[in-house]
């Protein structure tokens, strides 16, 4: 059993935490916070005298998000308690004054646009040419929507994804238990036409990927400082775009305790650190010396270009020089 601890379930979810309360109270006020910004635009839009119909899409776009996001809320709600939503510490009106960041990673990765394609499939080839061809289990740290983890599934016969974010394991669940999800990713500028100002996008997974969803990949959510795994139970430990987002000497232990002996640790990503303490922003060389100082062989150093969460309907995308490092315990 490579599990330590038992669950909770909501809406399909499965939740590895330890304050389940204190951890739905925060996520409802999340994307609580989140639909104020959706609320915002509309109420921004909807009287605009002029440029109708560019107002217009943008009105039907967060419309339309508004909705996706009250549904995630209205499951959530009777798991909700008052005291505990009063006792989140939110900082009062910062609502999350962006697209919802799982449209982002759903647009990538399913609804199998070419620029998303193109830049899943370099990731796929690069680590695949890396690592042995059969593995028997794989954890996929700050796994998001999960494309990466289903494609690189086929070198394993289990593959463990976790992502401390309810709202991407939900929106996983919601595509394999349904046919469709349609979002918008609405764009007020950098665009060419009013047709690349609100496209609708539809997410999906085919059947076939469904079943090996279903056959062999988990999702959870859980925080990876506080991972719901046995020690000496893992073969491939896979911190894609992640690396960056908590410093490495707050997760090296943990992850380390639980890659078995002659297993793999695969960073894939720019560093482009997330937080605010240089101390702990480690160069690569630097990366790759602390793993090799702490038993590790280095198997794979070297850079793969790619864009990132590129939107054709946008002039401007990311490009990312990604350094990809493959260390063997
Ligand atoms: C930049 S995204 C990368 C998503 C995914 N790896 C990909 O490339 O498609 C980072 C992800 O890490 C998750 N995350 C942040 N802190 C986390 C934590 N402490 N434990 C687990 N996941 C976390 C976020 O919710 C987010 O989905």
């Amino acid at each position: 059993m490579i599990y330590n601890r038992n669950f909770s379930e909501i809406d399909r979810v499965k939740i590895y935490v330890d304050n389940i309360q204190t951890y739905i109270a925060e996520s409802y006020m999340l994307l609580f916070n989140h639909n104020k910004y959706n609320e915002f635009n509309l109420h921004k839009y909807i009287n605009q005298e002029y440029r109708k119909e560019y107002f217009g899409c943008l009105i039907e776009a967060y419309l339309h998000n508004y909705n996706n996001i009250r549904e995630l809320l209205l499951n959530l709600k009777p798991y909700v308690e008052v005291e505990d939503v009063l006792s989140v510490n939110t900082n009062g009106g910062n609502a999350v004054n962006t697209t919802l960041k799982d449209y982002l990673y759903l647009h990538r990765d399913w609804c199998y646009y070419e620029e998303g394609e193109k830049q899943v499939e370099i990731i796929d080839n690069a680590i695949k040419n890396s690592l042995p061809l059969k593995m028997e289990s794989a954890l996929f740290l700050g796994c998001g929507v999960g494309r990466l983890a289903v494609e690189l599934s086929d070198s394993f016969k289990k593959v463990y994804a976790t992502d401390k974010s309810y709202s991407m394991i939900w929106h996983i669940n919601k595509l394999i238990s349904e046919n469709n999800f349609e979002f918008y990713n609405p764009q007020e500028k950098n665009i060419y036409s009013l047709e690349n100002v609100a496209k609708k996008h539809t997410a999906f997974i085919k059947e076939d990927i469904k079943k090996v969803i279903r056959e062999k990949v988990d999702f959870f959510v859980s925080d990876i400082l506080n991972l719901p795994i046995n020690e000496d139970s893992i073969n491939a430990v896979f911190s894609i775009y992640f690396t960056d987002v908590i410093a490495l000497k707050l997760w090296f232990d943990k992850i380390n305790a639980i890659i078995k002996k002659e297993g793999y640790f695969v960073h894939f990503g720019p560093l482009d650190y997330f937080f605010s303490d240089e101390s702990e922003m480690l160069t690569a060389k630097e990366f790759r010396l602390f793993f090799e100082k702490n038993g590790y062989t280095t198997i794979t150093d070297k850079i793969i270009e790619t864009s990132h969460l590129n939107d054709a309907n946008s002039f401007t995308y990311k490009v990312y020089r990604n350094w990809l490092f493959v260390a063997k315990k």
